[in-house]
């Protein structure tokens, strides 16, 4: 598969194919994809809010655990805010910023995302990388 031009605001970097565009209903299940964090082994999450992909690290803002109930499942039951599995933080889809819960002010790791021609597409930054093997 091509790699795509970086969008508009994004570092001059390849983006990296993640998944079809038709894989995300909009505020349906999240599509999972390995990353580093930090030059660590991570999970990231992509799922569709408002008719846009929008991409965060895996990882709670309170504890570094990984957030969903259920493999890929991030949202709660009306289908509004990014919910922690683990002590009930709630998270704003489209900023991921943390809106009630332990760890309210805080943020998500964002992943910048972009959809062109049927593709989703993500972008390494300096914080988040592509996993080791597809770094070489
Ligand atoms: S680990 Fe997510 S709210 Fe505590």
């Amino acid at each position: 598969m091509p790699e795509a031009a970086p969008p508009g605001n994004s570092p001059s970097v390849p983006g990296i194919p993640l998944c079809p565009s038709e894989a995300l209903a909009e505020r349906g299940r999240a599509e999972l994809f390995d990353v580093r964090l930090w030059g660590q082994a991570a999970r990231a999450f992509v799922l569709r809010f408002d008719g846009r992909p929008v991409a965060y690290v895996n990882r709670c803002a309170h504890v570094p655990a990984e957030m969903d109930w259920q493999p890929g499942e991030f949202l709660d039951a009306e289908r509004e805010w990014i919910v922690c599995s683990i002590h009930g933080a709630l998270y704003e889809p489209a900023t991921g910023r943390c809106v009630g819960g332990p760890c309210r002010g805080s943020r998500l790791i964002r992943v910048t995302v972009d959809e062109s021609g049927g593709q989703v597409y993500w972008y390494p930054s300096q914080d988040v990388q592509p996993p080791a093997a597809a770094a070489a």
